[in-house]
């Protein structure tokens, strides 16, 4: 890859600023101009750098899915969702949060609210609900609006705990945009329904917080909604390309990687293996494991833990022992996962370097 050289120990994350900046930008504009909050989640950058700048534009709160990521945002925004089931040992760490966090937590059944309450009791600290909805993905949530109304009443029996509202993530709306409408447009009568029975049973939510990077652009047409969460959309990455949500000039995650051998005849070996850039599932079949920044033809096609096989069969290009390359990953959240530092660029320098801090547990 001419002329691609920096001084870094690879594989490291690079993440070009610029583009960081924009993506921050415009999702804050798109809140604004369609009257949502903007509560994005943090599993993807886990980083306070990033979300001190989201809180400085406005981000009405943070989403976290871990303990720890709440434990390490608690120093970047007062108002933190806790968007995970507190079960077990995570309720207890919960209530240790520092007092200034104005705490709320996403729930979906009676002994989750149980082990809250009594944590919450043990702590004397209030804690605002949100009862999450399944919509339609089929991961946490109570399907119907009954057991919503169930749930509501229960929370509101419990003081110190809040019932403030519902909260859904539409994981399973993550076709290409133009095959989304109808998705949507589902969610949003299915949504409406249940808003009007919590209304009519006099637990209406003040709070009705969902949304993802697949949907951001469209959750303006989603009625009842106070606020999104976005995580993704501040790196953008393969996926988030694929689908249309983003340009692929929107990506600002990059893994660098170095040409360690071409001993085998026919085969290029890089150093960002399945520990650097995750075994994410193929955006479509036979799409490798990333893509070469500069050459999209070429794709990181196999993997060890610390080896990745360059797939060449489109290209003519032939790298060297020693040269770099950028690789586009499938999935931006798990390459974050997977280092502790990222390294922030303007233009092609290297002109910060920023720590993962929420990472682990
Ligand atoms: C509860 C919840 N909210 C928001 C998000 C953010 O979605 P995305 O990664 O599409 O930006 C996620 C992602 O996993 C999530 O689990």
């Amino acid at each position: 890859m001419s002329g691609l050289r920096f001084e870094l120990e690879t594989p490291v994350p690079l993440v070009d600023l610029d583009i960081l900046d924009r993506n921050l930008a415009r999702m804050a504009e798109y809140a604004a101009e369609h009257g949502l909050g903007l509560r994005p989640h943090v599993k993807t950058h886990k980083a306070p750098r990033v979300a001190r700048e989201q809180a400085r534009l406005g981000a009405v709160g943070l989403s976290c899915a871990t303990p720890r990521e709440a434990e390490v945002m608690a120093s970047c925004h007062h108002d933190l969702l806790v968007a995970h089931p507190p079960v077990g040992l995570k309720a207890e760490r919960l209530m240790r949060l520092p007092r200034e966090v104005d705490l709320m937590v996403a729930l979906d059944s009676a002994e989750s609210i149980e082990m809250l309450v009594a944590a919450a009791r043990r702590h004397d600290r209030s804690v605002r609900v949100l009862v999450e909805l399944d919509v339609g993905a089929h991961r946490v949530g109570v399907p119907t609006a009954e057991q919503a109304v169930a749930l509501a009443r229960l929370v509101k029996a419990r003081p110190p705990l809040v019932y403030a509202g519902v909260t859904f993530y539409p994981g399973h709306i993550r076709q290409r945009v133009e095959e989304q409408p109808r998705h949507i447009d589902r969610l949003r009568r299915d949504l409406t329904a249940t808003l009007d029975t919590l209304r009519g049973a006099g637990l209406a939510a003040d709070i009705v917080s969902g949304g993802s990077t697949p949907t951001a652009w469209q959750t303006h047409q989603i009625e009842g909604l106070t606020e999104i969460r976005p995580g993704t959309y501040v790196y953008n990455d393969r996926y988030t390309v694929a689908i249309g949500s983003c340009a692929r000039e929107e990506c600002a995650l990059t893994v660098l990687g170095t040409v360690v051998s071409t001993a085998v005849p026919g085969q290029v070996v890089i150093d960002a293996g399945s520990k650097a850039l995750g075994r994410e599932p193929r955006v479509e079949e036979g799409q490798g494991f990333g893509e070469l920044l500069d050459r999209p033809e070429v794709t990181v096609k196999a993997m060890n833990e610390e080896h990745g096989i360059l797939d060449l069969s489109r290209t003519a290009w032939r790298p060297a022992v020693g040269d770099q390359v950028r690789i586009l990953p499938n999935h931006a959240c798990i390459v974050t996962h997977l280092n502790d530092v990222v390294c922030g660029l303007r233009g092609a320098e290297v002109v910060e370097r920023y720590e993962v801090t929420a990472r682990g547990r």
